[in-house]
């Protein structure tokens, strides 16, 4: 059924949907598996699980604020292919979501408790930007990625030697990170005023410190 033909209420039940299955673990299934060359989970010492668990914590977090972001943006969209586009990132990125969420589950370790909060304040973002304008929302969408890349390029770094399962799907991650920030701005996407970006920065710093604990 086209999105075109659903009613006030259809969208709003599917908004819903989408946002539970963002923040609920094991909601998602993923459309791929695991990014890695083989079923063999490295063996880690307790110092290097807890340190490998709080990196992925970190990244299952950016996924979901990605959810957030994408969902609050298809939200406020002006333009229906702007919507249409951010609801299709959105699913492209469900898969990065599992991936953390059953590495997390492979060291013992969960979620962030805050899981919720952050969905919710990543979709009042995207709210907000997807109705400044759509070259606002898609530069907004590359300067996340560009960020996302960043830092999973520094915990690729950080991971214990033998950990090659987090590294292979964290850098797969990153890859396709990339190319979403290239299609955003293929779109049209605006540099952003170093302002924005350095407020983003500090907003994902604060996010990093407290998702690794908790
Ligand atoms: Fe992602
Ligand atoms: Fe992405």
């Amino acid at each position: 059924m086209a999105l075109r033909s659903l009613s006030k209420m259809d969208h709003l039940l599917l908004g819903v949907d989408k946002g539970l299955r963002a923040i609920v673990p094991r909601s998602n299934p993923s459309t791929r598996p695991l990014p890695v060359s083989n079923d063999t989970i490295p063996e880690l010492n307790i110092t290097e699980a807890r340190h490998v668990a709080g990196l992925m914590r970190i990244n299952h977090t950016g996924e979901v604020c990605a959810q957030g972001l994408y969902h609050g943006q298809a939200f406020s969209a002006k333009d229906h292919d702007v919507k249409q586009a951010m609801h299709q990132s959105a699913q492209e990125e469900v898969d990065h979501l599992v991936w953390c969420e059953t590495r997390l589950a492979e060291l013992g370790s969960h979620p962030s408790i805050f899981t919720p909060l952050w969905y919710v304040m990543s979709f009042g973002l995207g709210a907000v930007a997807g109705a400044i304008s759509n070259e606002f929302s898609l530069g907004f969408v590359a300067e996340t990625e560009a960020q996302v890349s960043e830092h999973l390029q520094d915990h690729i770094g950080q991971l214990p030697v033998q950990d090659t399962r987090s590294k292979e799907i964290l850098a797969q991650m990153d890859i396709e990170e990339l190319h979403h920030r290239q299609v955003a701005l293929d779109n049209g996407g605006a540099a952003l005023s170093p302002s924005v970006r350095h407020t983003m920065r500090w907003m994902a710093n604060a996010m990093k410190a407290t998702a690794y604990h908790l």
